[in-house]
């Protein structure tokens, strides 16, 4: 790839990478083997959570402005008020309606505004120009600027340094800045790694708008993968992507909800945005050796987690109730399910909380994501769960009720339901 054939230059990054170098933590390239020789991007444990951090600070040291407006559905807002914090920059984050209420809950925290537009991520978008233009606050967009893009290419420059002999790198793609980046690096790199970019089934714009040849607009999508829920391709991302991606899949919530229980099993805890790479590389299983970015960490409960140490109350805030997934009842597998013994597993749910920590008022989800890897009885109830039910629907379930007896209720009620239906 050469700069004629897209604005930003390749060697962009490497600059990205010199002007952001101590701001950012140079993370870990983990052997996990969810597939062979599979290797994970660590970028959960990128300062402010998540990788947004390397482009909002490339864009914020190379801008210089005092004020700036974000569009986000969180991780980016993070990044950019974590930043301002420290550089005496004022933050607005704009964030669509059904943006993560942790999220912009933790903007507030690190001292950013936070303005709520009805809509999906193109209203945002459209929105935060607006009032940048109104105001005279720079833009830093989340993903299709020439500095974000830039600055999240470090992440593959960081890869391709640390495995040069990679094979693959899969990449969740939002509005598609990872992925342009992680081209870029590949081509300052002279590297011919497989990119493989990841869409969540109900945003694909990226694969249509190479189909047909021009940007096209997908409907707002509420999918698990809060942060992938672009709607258009970027102008300065998608000749990036039609030139260098050499593939675009897409992947349901179901699969992104296992991607994640086997990364948090294996002592990663992602959010969902954070495992749809591994999703996507667990569908195409290739040979040879292949490397996921997990992109981020902030799920509602780390969140929560995080102020709940900020305030020093040790004690964690309930999470937002997140919308309902799929009650047992609705599923044809959770029809055919066994004979069941309610109060065993209403003692096993409560009984947790209880014994385990202590306490039964402690919120579900925060317990089952904080735990990662180590909380057997988190996962002990998830595999007592999908002996009843399938998979999907039983690790749906644990991360959607947010507390055990509401947990517990719904279970009971519904198998109840199901069985004397069946
Ligand atoms: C955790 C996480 N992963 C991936 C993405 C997608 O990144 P991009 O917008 O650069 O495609 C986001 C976007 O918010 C995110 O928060």
């Amino acid at each position: 790839m050469t700069a004629a054939d897209t604005r930003i230059a390749p060697a962009a990054v490497q600059a990205a990478a010199e002007r952001i170098a101590s701001h950012v933590r140079h993370t870990p390239l983990l052997r996990r083997d969810l597939l062979p020789g599979l290797l994970v991007k660590a970028e959960h444990l990128q300062h402010s959570g998540s990788f947004k951090l390397r482009g909002a600070a490339n864009a914020l040291l190379a801008l210089g402005a005092d004020a700036v407006v974000a569009g986000s559905s969180g991780n980016h807002g993070i990044a950019v008020a974590t930043l301002g914090r420290g550089l005496g920059v004022r933050v607005t984050v704009v964030m669509a309606a059904g943006a993560a209420e942790t999220k912009e809950a933790a903007v507030r925290a690190l001292g950013g505004r936070v303005v709520r537009v009805p809509g999906g991520v193109a209203a945002r978008d459209r929105y935060a120009k607006e009032l940048a233009a109104r105001t005279g606050a720079a833009l830093v967009p989340s993903s299709d600027h020439d500095l974000v893009v830039a600055g999240q290419g470090t992440v593959g420059l960081e890869m391709l340094r640390d495995a040069p002999d990679l094979d693959a790198i899969f990449v969740p793609v939002g509005g598609g800045g990872l992925l342009a980046g992680v081209c870029l690096a590949a081509a300052h790199l002279g590297s011919a790694v497989r990119i493989i970019g990841v869409e969540p089934d109900g945003a694909r714009r990226y694969a249509r708008s190479l189909s047909a040849g021009r940007p096209v607009e997908v409907p707002p999508s509420d999918s698990v993968a809060d942060g992938l829920r672009g709607q258009r391709p970027g102008e300065v991302i998608l000749p990036i992507v039609r030139h260098r991606v050499d593939e675009l899949i897409g992947v349901g919530d179901p699969a992104v909800l296992r991607a994640m229980t086997l990364l948090h099993r294996a002592g990663i805890p992602a959010e969902p945005s954070g495992a749809a790479a591994l999703a996507g590389a667990l569908r195409l299983n290739l040979p040879g050796r292949s490397a996921v970015v997990v992109s981020g960490g902030n799920s509602a409960a780390a969140l929560a987690a995080a102020g709940a140490a900020h305030t020093g109350t040790g004690r964690r805030p309930a999470a937002p109730h997140r919308p309902a997934c799929p009650h047992p009842h609705h599923s044809e597998e959770g029809r055919a399910m066994n004979p069941i013994d309610t109060a065993e597993l209403t003692g096993l749910i409560t009984g947790y909380y209880r014994e385990t920590l202590g306490d039964d008022t402690l919120d579900a989800t925060s317990d089952f994501f904080e735990a990662g890897g180590d909380s057997l009885a988190a996962f002990q109830i998830v595999h007592r769960l999908q002996e009843l039910l399938d998979a999907e629907i039983a690790v749906a379930l644990v991360f959607t009720y947010p507390s055990p007896a509401e947990l517990a209720q719904v279970v009971v009620d519904d198998l109840s339901l199901a069985s004397a239906s069946a």
